[in-house]
């Protein structure tokens, strides 16, 4: 059978770019499925993009035919400043880092992952406490921030980087705002080059290479080398050839696990601790199911798996609010998906907001309903219906960690303090690199008596 065209959203075919997805790239799609079916394409000005939420397009492109597929231009300019890390390279290159790297994320890792997430943590809340107060109201987004940007710091290195952590996370995150706008709006980079903008991140470059590789010089030397994250880098070695990795593959790695680990997580805390200020029935429930299982004490390793109903909140929050929004592949090659023609150069991306929000796998998708994932309840659905942490090869390789992270930080949270939202604030998810809230959440935090 000839292969067809992929549709044309309701009402766009004639359009340089769709009104109703400027307006609200989030909304578009979830409005678009019941009308254009879950895979169609617009126009974005010179070009078109292929939008899905489809189970068997996304299996075709993630799993099955994967190596027809490379990531697109937000990877290309992302690469100018993390270079060839694990989210940004390719092919062969990828393969052997993934392979090397993968064990420092084992599941036999994590105990003393936990133990470093831990110690930072309760730090980070004695500091809340400080501050928390009837009178103040706090930007939650940026405590989150703060906080999970620092756990990984120091997962990484063994030091929160007291002098340079604001030079270093502002590089990120004009990193990720040059990335993402250089995505969307090409013809500027001559802007940004005559303005200064680009000068600025390369300078907040050559400062953070400056550190890291003196960093990883030391490391080389270390008689006694501390069990954190670069120490395994340091330490991988290739299956075949036996060789380890150079001083900028170590410098790639690390900014790169730096840059993917803590604004995920920080968005997820953030929506989750939103999501509970605005269901008390639910904040109860969780409040009490700490409460029994710990009597007060903080969380051990061996509690994780039983405050299962904390688990169900984080999943059902990053249902909703999925850090990872929407992602994407371009084709190296003609391809077919379900008799769909997909012509070599074709951007595919998947809407995980719109998948998670598909009424065919999500009944009253809009509700907030951790019994969703309850126990056994994942049997009732197919299992690419959830993907906060994508699929197939290139899967996120700090799921684990994320999950521990933040259920751990969630559970200290409320132990301490009690939540209420400033009220007549306007919360409006942004869909940058990560989905985040536009303007930040603004928080009342008091202590709880202890
Ligand atoms: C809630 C938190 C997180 C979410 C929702 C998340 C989501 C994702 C997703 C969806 C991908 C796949 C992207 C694609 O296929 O194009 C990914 C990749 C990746 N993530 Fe995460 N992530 C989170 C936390 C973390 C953490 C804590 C780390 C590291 C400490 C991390 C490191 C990475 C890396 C290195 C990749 C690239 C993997 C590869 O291509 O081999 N992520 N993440």
């Amino acid at each position: 059978m000839p292969l067809k065209a992929v549709p044309f959203s309701q009402g766009s075919r004639f359009q340089l770019i769709p009104r109703e997805f400027i307006r609200d790239p989030l909304g578009f799609v979830v409005r678009q499925v019941p009308r254009s079916g879950d895979l169609f394409q617009i126009r974005l000005l010179h070009r078109t993009i292929l939008l899905t939420t489809n189970l068997e397009a996304i299996r075709h492109v993630l799993q099955v035919n994967h190596r027809n597929y490379r990531k697109g231009p937000l990877f290309r300019h992302l690469s100018l400043f993390l270079g060839q890390g694990l989210l940004t390279s390719e092919g062969d290159l990828w393969r052997r880092q993934r392979q090397m790297i993968q064990p420092a994320f084992y599941k036999n890792q994590l105990p003393g992952l936990f133990e470093i997430m831990s110690q930072t943590a309760l730090g980070f809340c004695t500091d809340l406490r400080q501050r928390a107060g009837d009178e103040t109201s706090l930007d939650i987004t940026r405590e989150m921030m703060q906080v999970t940007a620092d756990i990984v710091l120091h997962a990484l290195f063994s030091t929160t980087m007291e002098k340079d952590r604001e030079e270093i996370y502002q590089y990120v995150m004009d990193v990720q705002d040059y990335s993402m706008y250089m995505t969307t709006h090409p013809w500027m980079a001559p802007v940004w080059r005559l303005n200064g903008r680009r000068r600025k991140i390369e300078a907040r470059k050559a400062y953070f290479d400056e550190w890291i590789f003196r960093i990883i010089a030391e490391r080389r030397q270390a008689t006694k080398r501390p069990d954190d994250l670069l120490t395994m880098l340091v330490e991988a070695q290739d299956a075949e050839s036996g060789a380890g990795m150079s001083d900028q593959q170590l410098r790639d790695e690390a900014i790169t696990l730096f840059a993917a680990g803590h604004e995920t997580s920080a968005n997820a805390l953030s929506w989750t601790l939103m999501l509970l200020t605005q269901h008390p029935d639910i904040m109860q429930k969780l409040v009490a199911e700490i409460a029994t299982v710990l009597e007060g004490r903080p969380p051990a390793w061996e509690d994780l798996p039983r405050l299962s109903y904390t688990r169900q909140v984080m999943e059902e929050s990053m249902r909703l609010f999925p850090p990872a929004h929407a992602f994407g592949r371009i084709a190296m090659a003609d391809d077919a998906i379900m008799g769909y023609r997909i012509p070599k150069g074709s951007s595919v991306f998947f809407s995980v907001y719109g998948l998670h929000r598909n009424p065919d796998y999500w009944p009253d998708p809009e509700r907030f309903d951790p019994n969703r994932f309850a126990p056994g309840k994942e049997k009732e659905r197919p299992k690419l219906a959830y993907m906060p942490f994508g699929a197939g090869p290139r899967m996120c390789i700090g799921n684990h960690f994320a999950l521990v992270e933040i259920q751990l930080l969630l559970v200290l949270l409320l132990q301490r303090f009690s939540f209420e939202l400033v009220p007549g604030q306007q919360i409006v998810p942004q869909p940058l690199v990560t989905l985040k809230p536009r303007d930040g959440i603004l928080m009342k935090v008091k202590n709880k008596k202890s």
